[in-house]
């Protein structure tokens, strides 16, 4: 990671994590169980790539203010309701995550699914209090049956089935770079961007977020589960859908390395683009 990077991300961390204490309900709340366990998840630890995409791609259309920072968080909230529920037995089955035991270890399955629901309620009331409804149906449209959850589906199914690469493209699109895009085109539109600004923040975050799946899938084979916060051979445990079991290591960062060039490729033509290029290098290399 650059050094400008990391001064920048280092700088979001504390604001964006005090946000989400501010904006989560408290644990001494009724009904506090359920509290307890969004807000456990929430801080296990995340590295808040997406509020960070979503803040970064405000400021570089030229939003000012702290508007931004609900959405931002609201985008954290469905990333860790996504987490909590693709980790249950029904799921990927997995004890570790963000470093700490699972959602559902702590607390049991009812309330880690309900703490899920309730992270994805509190994230859409968070989108509706901004007055603007394009980011509402952005989110919306990005998480459903044919974003997220439409990825977690195919993903499910296709575990111990013979499986092409353009599936797994089908996948890593819908359940991994349709939240990318999200958050990029959320904090856009929320500073008023043009819709060559919008074109080119999408093609950047999608490019970017199926690579960014494509790494989490090597690291699942060669990373090192302090470092992620998360089991390794969860995938192959399952016979998952994953680029390494369709076409190997060597070829995945291969086909990594080539949808971060297109990423980077989208803003070529757009000045100020030197946080995103660096996080997209960050993205191929990185061992968290
Ligand atoms: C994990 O995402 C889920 C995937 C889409 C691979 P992150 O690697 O961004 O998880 P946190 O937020 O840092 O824990
Ligand atoms: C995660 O895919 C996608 C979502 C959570 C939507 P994985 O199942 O590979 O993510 P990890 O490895 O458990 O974080
Ligand atoms: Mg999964
Ligand atoms: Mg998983
Ligand atoms: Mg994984």
């Amino acid at each position: 990671m650059t050094s400008f990077l990391k001064s920048n991300i280092d700088a979001f961390l504390p604001v964006i994590n005090d946000w989400l204490h501010r904006l989560l309900p408290s644990e001494n709340d009724k009904p506090e169980l359920v509290h307890r366990a969004m807000r456990y998840s929430v801080f296990a630890g995340g590295k808040r790539l997406r509020p960070f995409l979503v803040y970064k791609a405000f400021k570089w259309v030229g939003g000012d203010g702290d508007i931004i920072f609900p959405p931002a968080c609201a985008i954290e909230f469905i990333h860790t309701y996504s987490l909590i529920h693709d980790d249950l037995p029904a799921m990927d089955n997995d004890n570790l995550r963000r470093g700490k035991p699972t959602c559902h270890r702590v607390f049991g399955e009812a309330i880690a699914i309900l703490a899920g629901d309730a992270l994805h309620a509190l994230a859409f009331k968070l989108l509706a209090e901004t007055g603007n409804a394009e980011i509402v149906y952005e989110t919306a449209n990005a998480i459903g049956s044919n974003g997220l959850v439409g990825g977690q589906v195919v993903d499910v199914e296709m575990e111990g089935q013979n499986v092409d690469e353009e599936t797994v493209y089908y996948i890593h699109s819908r359940k991994t770079a349709a939240l990318f895009t999200a958050s990029v085109r959320i904090g856009a539109i929320l500073a008023g961007a043009s819709e060559k600004q919008l074109i080119s923040l999408t093609n950047y975050a999608k490019n970017m977020g199926i690579a960014f799946q494509i790494t989490d899938d090597i690291l699942d084979i060669i990373g090192d589960t302090k470092k992620i916060g998360k089991p390794t051979g969860s995938d192959i445990e399952l016979d998952k859908a994953t680029y390494p079991k369709v076409i190997g290591l060597d070829k995945s960062k291969k086909v990594a390395t080539k949808l971060i060039d297109k990423a980077m490729n989208s803003l070529l033509n757009h000045r100020d683009n030197r946080i995103f290029v660096d996080l997209a290098n960050y993205i191929l290399k990185r061992t968290n």
